[in-house]
């Protein structure tokens, strides 16, 4: 039987920080990673462009047999994902903001939600952001230029002054509603000194799942065979080989 591909999809090193979880769970898997660093950052672009790009993204990944497609940015997810679901068979996940166990674990609490201009803007940012308002005080907030400067400076992230990006003030909890931002998640953390949540883990449970991946492989076994591709393909892979 042929062997499928696992497909990730960002506008370019955010979604790595999934990849690499994925292939620590399941190393025997076959995965592609498309980024498209040329064009990021996204998150400041209309919503025409942003689909547009994906739409791009996703003819080349589908070229390629595909067990199911992360979605591993929450801009493309807020943007486009009901439409990509509808033009391809295979299964599409996306990510989105982990606001839900943010604002559960602190009932009452501050939660700030850092995310991009056009995911704050979304209808499901709306719709989320009201069914958990009730819950907590979720503070949404945009570092316009955060994702850039990461995409920038990913082989040298100690150059991004968090104070020119980050809101002022005291918080019981971060949620970082961008992939970019997962890079800077420790230095975030301690920043704010509170909890930050990325809902890395849980996407990535949630595509095993959907990509019918029954078990976590044996740490031993075979290493993924992994492809990078779209216009920051060797770029993305010495990100990746120097993350863990
Ligand atoms: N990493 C993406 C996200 O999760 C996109 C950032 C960008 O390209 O602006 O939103």
């Amino acid at each position: 039987m042929e062997e499928k591909f696992t497909a990730f999809f960002d506008s370019g090193v955010g979604g790595l920080a999934l990849l690499g979880e994925f292939c620590k769970r399941f190393p025997g898997e076959r995965c592609i990673y498309y980024g498209d660093n040329a064009n990021a950052p996204y998150g400041n672009r209309p919503h025409a462009e942003i689909c547009f790009l994906a739409e791009k993204a996703f003819a080349e990944i589908s070229r390629y047999p595909i067990k199911a497609a992360l979605i591993a940015c929450n801009t493309v997810t807020a943007e486009c994902v009901e439409e990509m679901r509808k033009k391809y068979t295979f299964p599409i996940v996306g990510i989105e903001p982990a606001i839900k166990p943010a604002a559960l674990s602190f009932p009452g609490g501050k939660v700030l939600l850092l995310a991009t201009r056009a995911t704050l803007q979304s209808e499901r940012m709306e719709k989320l952001l009201s069914e958990y308002s009730a819950a907590a005080d979720l503070i949404p907030y945009c570092p316009q230029e955060l994702a850039g400067a990461v995409e920038k400076n990913i082989f040298d992230l100690e150059k991004i002054p968090l104070a020119e990006h980050l809101p002022k003030g005291e918080v019981d909890a971060v949620v970082l509603g961008c992939t970019h931002y997962s890079f800077l998640r420790k230095k975030i953390e301690s920043w704010f000194a509170c909890p930050v949540f990325d809902g890395i883990a849980a996407t990535v449970r949630r595509l095993a799942i959907v990509a019918n991946i029954c078990s976590e492989n044996d740490r031993k076994t075979v290493k993924n065979g992994l492809f990078f591709m779209g216009s920051g393909a060797k770029k993305n892979k010495s990100v990746f080989e120097t993350m863990n």
